[in-house]
C-alpha cells in the first residue's frame, strides 16, 4: 500500500525529532519510484551536487546521484552549468553551516541568470528548524529544502518544484522507515560506502546527530550482504561499513544480533577489505576485537573517538564511559590485535573545561599515541542540552587549547608513522598521486595515506609497497614485485 505524505508536509521540529516512539521501523524493498513525467526531465541538462560533513552524507549523495541519473540528468563539476543544484549539508559544528551559508550566497547570481535552474538544499542542515526558517526568510533563490528522512522522495519533490513554480520544504522530524534498493552512483570503482544503520540513540549532551539524522534504525544482515557481494561481483576491492555508531547495530531487531555477527557475515564474503566506522567506545565488544583480530580481510583500523579525557567533562558530555575504562578497551585493543592503528575525535573547551581537565586529555593522548586524531573547539548546537549550560572560557583560551593539542596530534602521527619505514605494505592503489603526477597513492591496511612509485596498470589493484620515509600525515615509498 502506498503511504500517503502530505501529512509530512512540514517545516523539522527538534523536538519532535529527540522522541525516541516504540513504533516498528519498515524496511521497504519496492517504496522508491520515479513519477513517469520524471523518467526524461533531466535529458541535456546537468546536475551538480557539492557535500558537505561524513561519510553518511556522502553515501546519502551517490543516491541522490544515482536518482538524479535515472531522471536523465547529467553530473558536471561546473556548477554554473548546471540545471539542478543540491547542496547536501552538514550541522555538526558552526563552521561546517557557515560554508553552506556561503556558497547558498554565491548561488544567487546563478538563478538571475537563468530563472529555470532549481536549487535544493538537503542533508542535515535542513532537520534544523532554525536553519530552515533562515533559509526561507533570507534566501528566495532556493526552491527545495528536504531532510535526511526524505532522500529517496526527491523525484517527486522535483517534479512539485519544477510544476508547481511554488518553494518546496519536506521534512520529516522523525525517521523514515529504511528505503531499500535505492539507485546510486558511487563515487569510486573499487572502494565503496555500505550502510548498515542509520541515526543514532546516544545524545551526547553537545551533539545534533540523533536530531538530524533520528532514532537508530538497523539494515536487515541479508540486505547488507547483498549489496556486499554485488559490490564483490562489480570487482570492488574495499567496503566501509556505516553507520553513526556501528557497535550499537542490531540492538533494535526485536531479536537483537551483534555488530560482531555482521563483521564476521561480511568478513565471510571473501571481499579483499572490510573497514567500519565510527565506533563508540560504550558498545564495543570483545567479540568485535575478536573479529577484527581473526579475519585477515577486516583492517586493522579503529576510529575510537575519546572526545576528552577528563571524568567530570565525559560525565557532562553524556558519553558513559570513563577515562579508565575507555583506557582498559584501548589497551585490550592493542594487546589482541598488535599494532592496530586506532584514531580518535576530541573536543576541546566543553563548557567550563579547566585547565586541569584539558591537561587530562593531553595525558591521556600521550599515553595512547594515537595514528590520528580530529580535533574540534566545541560550539553549541541548538536544541542540544549542552548548549543551554553557560561556559565561563574564553574563545581565545580554546583556541590555544586546540593549538596544543593539534602539537601533540602531529608528534605522535609522525611517531606513528615511523614504524612503518623499511617495512613492505600491502596498498590499495586508487590514483595519481595529488602532488604529483609520477607518483602513485593509495591506502595502506591500516588507513594510511602512501605516495609510491609503481606500476600506474595497477590502479585499483592491491599492490605492495616497500616504506622509504615518514611524514607527518603521510609515507612515502615504492611499489616492489608481489
Ligand atoms: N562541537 C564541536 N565538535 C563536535 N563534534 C560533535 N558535535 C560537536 C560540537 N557541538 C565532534 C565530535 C564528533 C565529531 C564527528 O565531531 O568530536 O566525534
Ligand atoms: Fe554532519 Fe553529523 Fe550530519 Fe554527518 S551526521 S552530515 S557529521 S551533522
Amino acid at each position: 500500500m502506498k503511504k500517503d505524505y502530505s501529512q509530512y508536509f512540514k517545516k523539522p521540529s527538534l523536538q519532535e525529532a529527540q522522541k525516541r516512539g516504540k513504533e516498528d521501523i519498515q524496511i521497504l524493498h519496492d517504496a522508491f519510484h520515479i513519477p513517469s513525467e520524471m523518467i526524461h526531465i533531466g535529458q541535456h541538462k546537468f546536475y551538480y551536487i557539492r557535500t558537505y560533513g561524513c561519510q553518511a552524507n556522502e553515501r546519502d549523495s551517490e543516491i541522490l546521484s544515482g536518482m538524479l541519473e535515472m531522471m536523465s540528468y547529467e553530473a558536471t563539476d561546473v556548477m554554473e552549468q548546471a540545471d539542478v543544484i543540491l547542496l547536501n549539508t552538514c550541522a555538526i559544528r558552526e563552521n561546517a553551516e557557515m560554508k553552506v551559508l556561503g556558497k547558498i550566497g554565491d548561488i544567487k547570481h546563478l538563478k538571475r541568470q537563468n530563472p529555470d535552474l532549481i536549487v535544493g538544499v538537503c542533508g542535515c542542515m535542513a532537520q534544523e528548524e532554525e536553519v530552515v526558517s533562515r533559509l526561507l526568510e533570507k534566501y528566495p533563490h532556493i526552491d527545495l529544502i528536504f531532510g535526511t528522512h526524505n532522500l529517496h522522495r526527491l523525484p517527486e519533490l522535483l517534479k512539485e518544484a519544477m510544476f508547481s513554480k511554488e518553494r518546496v520544504v519536506e521534512v520529516w522530524s522523525k525517521e523514515g522507515d529504511i528505503i531499500e534498493n535505492l539507485p546510486s552512483v558511487r563515487a569510486h570503482g573499487t572502494k565503496a560506502w555500505v550502510n548498515i544503520m542509520y541515526g543514532c540513540d546516544k545524545f551526547c549532551t553537545y551533539c545534533i546527530v540523533p536530531y538530524t539524522r533520528g532514532k537508530q534504525r538497523s539494515r536487515l544482515v541479508e540486505d547488507v550482504l547483498e549489496e556486499v557481494r554485488e559490490l564483490q561481483e562489480k570487482g570492488y576491492k574495499e567496503v566501509t561499513l556505516l553507520g553513526q555508531n556501528v557497535n550499537a547495530y542490531g540492538k533494535d531487531f526485536e531479536t537483537p544480533l551483534s555488530f560482531a555477527y555482521l563483521l564476521e557475515q561480511v568478513a565471510k564474503t571473501g571481499i579483499d577489505r572490510v573497514r567500519f566506522t565510527t565506533s563508540h567506545p560504550w558498545d564495543f565488544s570483545e567479540d568485535m576485537i575478536d573479529t577484527i583480530a581473526r579475519y585477515d580481510n577486516v583492517m586493522p583500523y579503529i576510529h575510537l573517538p575519546v572526545q576528552s579525557g577528563n571524568n567530570d567533562i565525559l560525565k557532562l558530555m553524556g558519553r558513559k564511559y570513563s577515562r579508565e575504562s575507555y583506557l582498559e578497551l584501548f589497551h585490550k585493543i592493542k594487546e589482541r590485535i598488535p599494532h592496530c592503528a586506532i584514531s580518535t575525535d576530541i573536543i576541546v573547551g566543553f563548557p567550563n573545561e579547566t585547565k586541569q581537565q584539558f591537561e587530562d586529555t593531553l595525558s591521556l593522548y600521550d599515553i595512547c599515541e594515537y595514528d590520528i586524531a580530529y580535533t574540534f573547539i566545541y560550539t553549541p548546537r541548538d536544541g542540544t542540552p549542552a548548549a543551554k549550560m553557560e561556559d565561563n572560557i574564553s574563545l581565545e583560551e580554546k583556541q590555544r587549547r586546540l593549538y596544543q593539542l593539534n602539537d601533540l596530534v602531529n608528534e605522535k602521527s609522525k611517531k606513528a608513522n615511523e614504524h612503518f619505514v623499511g617495512q613492505t605494505i600491502k596498498v590499495l592503489v586508487d590514483g595519481i598521486s595529488k602532488n604529483d603526477d609520477e607518483m602513485l597513492c593509495g591506502y595502506s591496511e591500516h588507513n594510511k595515506l602512501i605516495n609510491f612509485k609503481g606500476n600506474k596498470d595497477h590502479i585499483g589493484q592491491i599492490v605492495r609497497v616497500k616504506i622509504t620515509q615518514a611524514k607527518t600525515w603521510t609515507l612515502d615509498g615504492e611499489e616492489v614485485e608481489s
